[in-house]
This record gives structure tokens, sequence and C-alpha cells, in this order.
């Protein structure tokens, strides 16, 4: 094996010696944190759009370019076995990353989109039938709205929608009500991106299975910040995209039991995805081979492997706990800004502070910021749902990640008070 893509080692790095998470050493590690914007040090803190990617997984997409580069399940010659080692070594590194019973569970795809696309449009459209249901929550992101709105119309289905509260957590009872009889699926979200809630998913996913009802899990904005085991879960698909956990953009995953995964029909057609093809019929490959017809993108694979064995480094217990301690201190530090309203202030949550600033548009918030070398994201995150159930058009989200730091909560804070003294 020639890349850094192999079963995670865990075998925790930057915890110093006293025993206390040592961001700079992290920081270390991610040679893009170290610039000026606009004349002052980048503060990055868009981190639910996409996470910055550290030095391993920079040096392994080259490592495999400039050593290993081939096409993967072809070839006889030494590259080519190379590429396929390292490709699949990557697919065990997902397996346990994960906590999959099987590696043929793992399918590698685009990203969370292109996952639940992927279920809509195998496993949807040969068990949703004309007066069937598809149940999801108010809190999706778009991409896991629109796959089932489009199957629903093109099957006569319909689509329900469980409500949050006004603090953005799921109604667990209305939620429990709208799994019915004609319930095919239900998917959710584990973290809400617009409002960083943390679903009570174990006990969505019991209460679904009690009316055998499958779970799909939008994992997009949960892995790069807890501890996911899909056994324990016991969810039926798990998506999430590598460049949110610090690998590559247009690289995720796929999890599915093995039992549903080898009942579905393929996805898209070609070569890899067959075990054989005449002009009369065709048999299909395997698992997962199923499901990665053409040649895949072979480096973000390597990548994303990479970046999930830079995570089980650093412990995700380590990320999550950092991470934690910042958002209590933003929390704190934001809300008490004269003007503010924070949206999403469940009990539980990840990452995400997302507000509005009284009279102030929240592109004007984002652009002050950045003039201040800071990095937010602003608009409605693809979440125009949740932005209509809190009466806004928009808002500014702060998002959090390993390498950020109480310093650059603070930096945020004095942006905002600029902005309010821009507009004041
Ligand atoms: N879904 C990503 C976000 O929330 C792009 O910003």
């Amino acid at each position: 094996m020639t890349s850094a893509a192999r079963k995670l080692d865990g075998e925790k790095r930057p915890v110093s010696a006293t025993g206390r998470f040592d961001v700079e050493r992290v920081r270390a590690d991610f040679p893009i944190l170290h610039q000026k914007v606009h004349g002052h040090p980048l503060v990055y803190l868009d981190n639910a759009a996409t996470s910055q990617k550290p030095r391993a997984v920079i040096d392994a997409i080259t490592r495999y370019y400039e050593g290993s580069n081939a096409n993967v399940h072809r070839g006889v010659h030494f590259l080519s076995e190379n590429a396929t080692e390292e490709y699949e070594a990557a697919r065990l590194t997902v397996q346990e990353f994960l906590n999959a019973a099987h590696s043929r569970e793992i399918v590698f795809v685009r990203g969370t989109t292109e996952g639940i696309n992927l279920v809509a449009q195998t496993f949807g459209r040969a068990q949703v039938q004309a007066g069937d249901e598809v149940l999801i929550t108010a809190m999706e992101h778009h991409s896991n709205i629109v796959p089932w709105q489009i199957l629903c119309d093109e099957k006569r289905a319909r689509l329900r929608v469980a409500s949050i509260n006004d603090q953005g957590e799921l109604l667990l009872d209305e939620f429990a009500n709208l799994l019915g009889p004609r319930t095919k699926l239900a998917a959710v979200t584990h973290v809400s991106n617009a409002l960083g809630t943390i679903n009570p998913l174990k006990r969505m996913i019991e209460m679904a299975h009690s009316r055998n009802v499958p779970v799909l899990v939008d994992g997009a904005q949960a892995v790069p910040h807890m501890k996911v085991d899909v056994q324990d879960l016991d969810c039926d698909f798990y998506t999430f995209s590598g460049h949110k956990v610090y690998g590559p953009t247009g690289i995720g995953v796929l999890y599915g039991k093995a039992t549903l995964l080898h009942a579905m029909p393929p996805y898209q057609s070609g070569g890899d995805m067959i075990s054989s093809v005449t002009f009369e019929k065709t048999t299909y490959n395997q698992l997962p081979y199923k499901f990665e017809a053409g040649t895949p993108h072979i480096a973000r694979v390597i990548g994303l492997g990479a970046a999930l064995q830079y995570v089980d480094g650093l412990g995700m217990e380590n990320i999550g706990a950092h991470e934690h301690d910042l958002l209590a201190y933003a929390t704190e530090a934001v809300s008490a800004i004269p003007g503010v309203r924070l949206i999403g202030t469940a009990k539980e949550k990840a990452s995400v502070l997302s507000f509005v600033i009284e009279d102030i548009h929240p592109h004007d918030i984002g652009t002050i910021l950045d003039q201040q070398g800071i990095a937010i994201r602003t608009g409605h995150h693809c979440s125009q749902p949740v932005m209509e159930r809190f009466g806004v058009p928009a808002t500014a989200r702060a998002s959090f990640a390993v390498y950020n730091t109480r310093k650059e909560v603070d930096a945020l804070v004095r942006g905002i008070e600029k902005v309010r003294q821009v507009f004041a």
C-alpha cells in the first residue's frame, strides 16, 4: 500500500503534553489558513459550506498523480494494481470510519446530493407508488427535499413534512404521527446546515423501524463533528460529502445496508457496474460496483481516505469538544450584541451559528466582515423552507471547524460591532 489511504490506525496526534487540545498544532497542518485577506489575517468561518484541507490530503492526491495514476479494477499492470489497491484501501477506511459491517456497503458518489438522488432514483422509484408517502423534516437542505418532490410528482405520492419549533428542534411527536402505513421512507438530516440542530437520530430511527419504515440520513453536517456509527444507529442509508470533512470536493459516500443495496436496481449504467453484457441481456456487478459506473474519481477517493485518517488521528472526541467550546463561546458573545437575533437555538447543536441583525441585510454583514478578512456564508443556505419558518429571507452563518480559535471568535464579534457602526 503506497498512499496514506489505509485502514484507520487509531493513533491520536495533536493533544499536547499537558493533555489539552493543541489547536495551533492543528492549524499548522492547513496551508491555506496562513494568509492575509484584505490586509487582515484570514478568519475562515464558512466550514459548513466547505472545510479547508490539511497537508496530508493535498499530499495524498499529489502522491497519487505523481506515482500511481492508472485506471482501477481493469489493468494487470503495476500502476493499475497500485491504484486499485489505494482506491479499495480508502473504502476500508470509510467502512471503519462509519463502522459499517461490510466494505461492500460503501458506495463512492460525488457527494451527499448524489447519494440522496441515487436512493431516490433506485430504491425510491422501485418502492414508492401512487398514494405512498415519503417523510422528511422542516429543517432539510434542498438536496433532501427536491429529489423526493420529483419522485413524489412522478409517482403521484405524497411528501410529508414534520415541523420544527421556534428553537429549530424537530417535533418528535409529529414525526412519529406522520409515520403511517403508506410511509415508504423517512429521509432526515442528522445536523441542520442552517440551524445547527442535532436531531435525536437514534430515537427517530427506532420510531421509523417500529413502523417498518427505512431511514435515509443526510449526514453532510454531522460527519465532520461527531462519531457516526451506522450499525449503532441502525440507519438504512447514510450519506455524506468528503469536502466538509477536510477531504476533496466532488467525492462522497453512500452507506446502505447490503440487503437493501442488493435489491435495488442500478443508478447510472455503463462500465464497471456490469458482470456481463450481451445485446440481449446485461447482468450487474456485485456490490458496491453495481453503483459505481464508469471510471471513478480515484484521486478524490484517495484524498477522502487521507482526510478520514487525519480526522481519526485528531480524535473525534477532541474535535467535538473543541468545536463545542467554540460554539458556546461564540453563542454567548454574539447573542449579547444589541440587535442580534440567533436563528437556531436548539439544546443540541453542532458548529453552526446563524444570526440576523435588525435592519441590516445578511449580505451586507457578510461583505463588511469579508473586508476584515472574515469569511462567513450569507443567504438562505439552500434551506429556503427554514428561512420561511423563521420569517427571514436569509441569515448570516458562522460555522466552526477543528482549526478555529477563540481569538477568531473575538475577531468575528469585533467585525459584527463594525457592521453595526457602519449602519448606525
Ligand atoms: N450545503 C452547504 C452549506 O450549507 C453548501 O453551506
